[in-house]
């Protein structure tokens, strides 16, 4: 049995399985499309982050995780692939929300100061963990339904979120930060 993220063995696995339970299949179909949607967003939207940022340590974080995003985007594909179902996007309100806030934060501050990059910095983190609250909840909802190569899809991408958030935290805490502290 795979263990879950606290360690423990996950308590429903043996009671829940997606022929059971048709509602939740449809649940969780419904969030990757949601996640679906959201990551094909992203795609779209974190270039604009890319050429309002000034740092360079910022801009290729952000670079990096533009090409992680499209590996997101086809692991979901490959997940819709397991599940049987067609890969459909459903608009996700939250993440068109927070890329709002992002192109926001960048219209309302000048070009080419750190302010702006700590904007963007702060924008993104909320990106992130949304993503990072997503990936967590739906992979451990896949163990609990016993969709392990999916389950292990969702880790691998989850992972990544996790990692890109720790990256904007360290380049706020070792450049940005204290340049923006400066300007104003
Ligand atoms: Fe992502
Ligand atoms: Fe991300």
């Amino acid at each position: 049995m795979t263990k879950n993220e606290t360690g423990s063995n996950p308590k429903f696995a043996a009671q829940t399985s997606l022929q059971e339970s048709p509602a939740m299949k449809e649940l969780f179909k419904d969030a990757i499309s949601d996640l679906y949607w959201a990551e094909n967003h992203l795609v779209k939207s974190l270039p604009k982050m890319i050429s309002a940022a000034t740092s360079p340590a910022l801009k290729k974080g952000i670079q990096s995780h533009l090409a992680e995003t499209e590996v997101h985007v086809s692991r979901l594909e490959q997940v819709f692939d397991l599940l049987g179902e067609k890969a459909i996007a459903k608009k996700c309100d939250a993440m068109e929300g927070l890329t709002k806030e992002a192109e926001g934060i960048v219209e309302g501050t000048p070009p080419g100061t750190a302010t702006r990059d700590v904007g963007i910095i702060l924008a993104s983190q909320k990106v992130e963990h949304y993503e990072i609250a997503s990936y967590g909840g739906l992979h451990q909802l896949a163990l609990t339904l016993g969709l392990d190569e999916v389950a292990a899809l969702l880790e691998q991408t989850l992972g990544e979120e996790k990692k890109a958030d720790q990256t904007l935290s360290e380049v706020a805490e070792k450049d940005i930060n204290y340049k923006a502290a400066q300007e104003a």
